[in-house]
């Protein structure tokens, strides 16, 4: 059986921007773990600020990177989804990128939801702002989201000293998704 594909989507527009290292070092964590449990796999990391023509982006298909990425995302197993918080909620580039994906590409796939921030007073966008923007497309978020801000990192990545237990808890919660995908997929080749 072929191995999953775990995708990690940025959507903050710094460089370095804190939302794409902590969706780096999520992704690679989760692929780790999974790897560690007998779950095969392969990363693909994507930085929305970086993808050509992202902003002339008006009908499918853009250029050929932009269709590439929402392909991937179309076409993922997991999905780490990270945006920093923008006046309360994700960032309009994050929102531009996910209007243009399949509105039924994302069903049922298992997603972690992350989010960077200047103040933990925005803590709660993952739950009412990232959610049920994923909950429009019946995806499956993880219950355990990462909202992380100034004081966890340094030098624009990730520090150090994290809080650990809280990452620790998402790539636990990541790695039994996909071993419940894995049973699935086993359990329809069966059945084929
Ligand atoms: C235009 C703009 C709006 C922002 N609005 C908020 C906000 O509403 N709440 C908050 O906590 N942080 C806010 N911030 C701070 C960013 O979310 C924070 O610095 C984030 O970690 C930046 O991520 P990046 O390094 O990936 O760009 C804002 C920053 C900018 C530039």
């Amino acid at each position: 059986m072929s191995g999953f594909k775990i995708v990690g989507l940025s959507g903050g527009l710094s460089a370095p921007s804190r939302t794409r290292s902590l969706v780096d070092l999520v992704t690679l964590r989760i692929a780790q773990a999974a790897a560690a449990a007998d779950l095969s796999n392969t990363v693909e990391l994507i930085d929305i600020a970086a993808l050509e023509e992202i902003g002339h982006l008006r009908a499918r298909p853009g250029s050929a990177a932009v269709e590439a990425a929402l392909q991937a995302v179309e076409g993922a197993d997991f999905l780490v989804a990270g945006s920093p918080v923008y006046k309360g909620s994700y960032s309009g580039l994050f929102k531009h990128f996910i209007d243009f994906l399949d509105y039924r590409g994302l069903i049922g796939l298992p997603v972690a939801l992350l989010a960077t921030g200047g103040s933990d007073r925005h803590a709660l966008a993952i739950e009412h702002q990232l959610r049920p923007l994923f909950a429009f497309f019946q995806a499956q978020p993880l219950g355990t989201g990462i909202f992380f801000t100034e004081r966890d990192f340094a030098d624009g990545v990730v520090a150090p000293g994290a809080p650990e237990q809280r990452l620790d808890q998402l790539v636990s919660e990541a790695v039994r998704a996909l071993g419940a995908r894995s049973r699935h997929r086993l359990a329809e080749a069966t059945a084929a």
